[in-house]
């Protein structure tokens, strides 16, 4: 069975492990200076952003979520966006990437959010298979603009 339960300090190296499979898995080159304020924040309930942690029955870390809420213009409440997922490659298929978006959509319930939205590429098929079961597409496209 799954557990999933916030981040904390105790849980650095088990999260680091997998939000390098995260970063592997978007060929990203993310600086270690950038992955340690990140975990900090992670676990310091003030920083505004969250993260809880999966575990298998046998108490092996098996995925990550993060997530943050914004004001919004649109709601006198807030937007809960779910910033990273990521669920080890042994156990996909198995429930826990769905039971960490639940774990996030829960929170989210709980803090009065509008909403829970989230973005992926258009590409990635598997994950995909997942957020149509969880969710609705919203028809936007998302547009940036780097700054350096
Ligand atoms: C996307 C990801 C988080 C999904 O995690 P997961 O634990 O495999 O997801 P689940 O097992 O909860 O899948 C939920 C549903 O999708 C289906 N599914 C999952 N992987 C599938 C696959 N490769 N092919 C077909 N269906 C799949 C499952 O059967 C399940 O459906 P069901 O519950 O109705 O039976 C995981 O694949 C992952 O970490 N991928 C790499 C990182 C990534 O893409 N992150 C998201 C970036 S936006």
């Amino acid at each position: 069975m799954t557990t999933i339960a916030p981040l904390t300090e105790a849980d650095h190296d088990e999260w680091i492990a997998l939000w390098r499979g995260y970063l592997a898995f978007y060929e990203a080159d993310l600086d270690d200076a950038t992955t340690a304020a990140t975990f900090e924040r992670l676990v310091d309930a003030g920083s505004g952003i969250h993260g809880a942690l999966a575990r298998d029955e046998n108490g092996t870390a098996v995925g990550i979520v993060h997530w943050l809420t914004h004001a919004a213009t649109w709601t006198t409440t807030d937007y809960c966006y779910l910033e990273d997922l990521f669920v080890s490659p042994e156990v996909r298929g198995g429930g826990v990437g769905r039971a960490l978006i639940a774990h996030v959509r829960a929170w989210a319930e709980q803090h009065g959010s509008a909403k829970v939205y989230w973005l992926t590429a258009e590409s990635n098929a598997t994950a995909r298979v997942l957020y149509d079961r969880v969710a609705s597409r919203s028809g936007m496209i998302h547009y940036q603009i780097s700054l350096s």
